[in-house]
């Protein structure tokens, strides 16, 4: 099959390169560089056991999946590419320092210890004892043994040698302007200057999709952009984090690369990646409450990804009612998650007649009247 894909983000690149490697004819088409949107923001959590919130069942049963597909993902992508990123099961530490926080917590610990998860709530000095950097007003914690991260850039980057290894056709700072369609099929798509003929398209242009011309208003993808500012400090040896600490204000994630991710906050603002004053002030002081010697970290990075949100924070997966255009967006604040079991489902989808049963609770028919 000769398959066009929009948006080289995580999404995107992924399913390419699994396409290339099940002998598919794949161009990918990326408006700037691969991974310069929310891909490349992202901290990298894999850490469906922190976040699932209380009406997000099916949502954590697809993410735990994920969770379990990555060792897999990995190992696929070092069969073809030097020194791929490691998955480093470090836990999250989630912790609060008063009385609010400490209710909420035990909240957050009956619901999992319901959905019989792995989870244990532990004391100030339990938690110190497991993350000494952890501010001496810290009173209460979760300890959630089995959440992991990645190195998400490393990953963008090795998934794009392996794309382009195996035979996939990149076109970086190629924008996709429209999908072409004869009756309710899928024929191509246009650049500004060009015309290409696919089979299939992938429309995994982040919180872009709903931007991309040719696909009728109402069954356009509905997402939208959520703002996060994320801080990138240096790790030194006066803060020698073990892994990651959350509080109900903040999160922060040590990496491979030899720095500490904090993060972020979450704002409506349309497509604006400015980061603000406010907002670092904010994080700095949400970070500085749970570790306080963070307070000499030198700064890398700030910046601001932009979280493609779908109306009810699901994704948006599966074949739409054009044949042969498939969706892969709204990911939201798990993408970097949720890529493995996107990937093998959306390229099960695309190769197989019956289409994936993963995807149903995710289908973009959801958002018809
Ligand atoms: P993107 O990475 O945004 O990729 C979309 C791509 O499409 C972009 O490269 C864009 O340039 C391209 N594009 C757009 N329009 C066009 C066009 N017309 N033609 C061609 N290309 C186009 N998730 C986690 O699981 N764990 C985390 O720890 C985490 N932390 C986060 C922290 C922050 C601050 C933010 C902002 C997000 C975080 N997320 C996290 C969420 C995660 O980053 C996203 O869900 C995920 O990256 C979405 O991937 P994507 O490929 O759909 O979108
Ligand atoms: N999942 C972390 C974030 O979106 O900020």
């Amino acid at each position: 099959m000769n398959i066009g894909i929009i948006g080289g983000g995580i999404i995107g690149l992924g399913i390419g390169w699994q396409l290339v490697r099940r002998g598919q004819d794949v161009t990918l088409f990326e408006r700037d560089t691969i991974g310069e949107g929310a891909s490349r923001a992202a901290a990298g959590m894999l850490a469906p056991y922190a976040e699932v919130g209380f009406e997000e069942v099916p949502l954590m049963e697809f993410s735990r999946k994920s969770l379990h597909l990555y060792p897999q993902l990995l190992d696929e992508l070092s069969e073809q590419v030097e020194e791929a990123p490691v998955f480093d099961q470090c836990g999250t530490m989630m912790a609060g320092i008063d009385r609010d926080d400490t209710e909420y917590l035990k909240r957050l610990y009956d619901f999992r210890r319901e959905l019989n998860l792995s989870v244990e709530l532990l004391t100030g000095t339990e938690a110190r004892e497991r993350e000494p950097l952890l501010s001496p007003n810290v009173v209460s914690a979760l300890w959630l043994p089995e959440d992991a991260q990645v190195d998400n850039r490393k990953l963008l980057h090795k998934m794009k040698e392996a794309f382009e290894g195996a035979g996939g056709v990149l076109k970086e700072h190629t924008a996709v302007r429209k999908v072409q369609v004869d009756g309710s099929m899928i024929t191509g798509l246009r650049t500004g200057k060009e015309a290409f003929e696919f089979d299939n398209v992938v429309l995994a242009a982040g919180c872009w999709s709903q931007q991309i011309g040719g696909i009728p208003g109402p069954i356009r993808p509905p997402v939208r952009p959520v703002k996060g500012q994320i801080i990138t400090l240096e790790k030194t040896d006066d803060c020698p984090l073990k892994g990651t600490v959350r509080s109900p204000r903040m999160y922060m994630v040590p990496k491979e690369d030899g720095t500490i991710r904090l993060g972020a906050t979450s704002e409506e603002k349309g497509f604006d990646t400015r980061p603000t004053a406010g907002g670092q002030k904010e994080l700095l002081e949400h970070g500085w409450e749970m570790v306080p010697s963070i307070f000499d970290l030198p700064f890398v990075e700030v910046m601001a990804g932009l979280r493609p949100a779908s109306r009810d924070h699901r994704p948006v997966l599966g074949e739409s009612d054009i044949n042969g255009l498939y969706y892969a967006t709204g990911h939201y604040r798990h993408g970097i998650l949720m890529a493995p079991v996107t990937i093998y489902a959306m390229v099960e989808e695309i190769l197989n007649e019956d289409g994936s049963e993963l995807l149903n609770p995710f289908r973009p028919q959801r958002f018809n009247n």
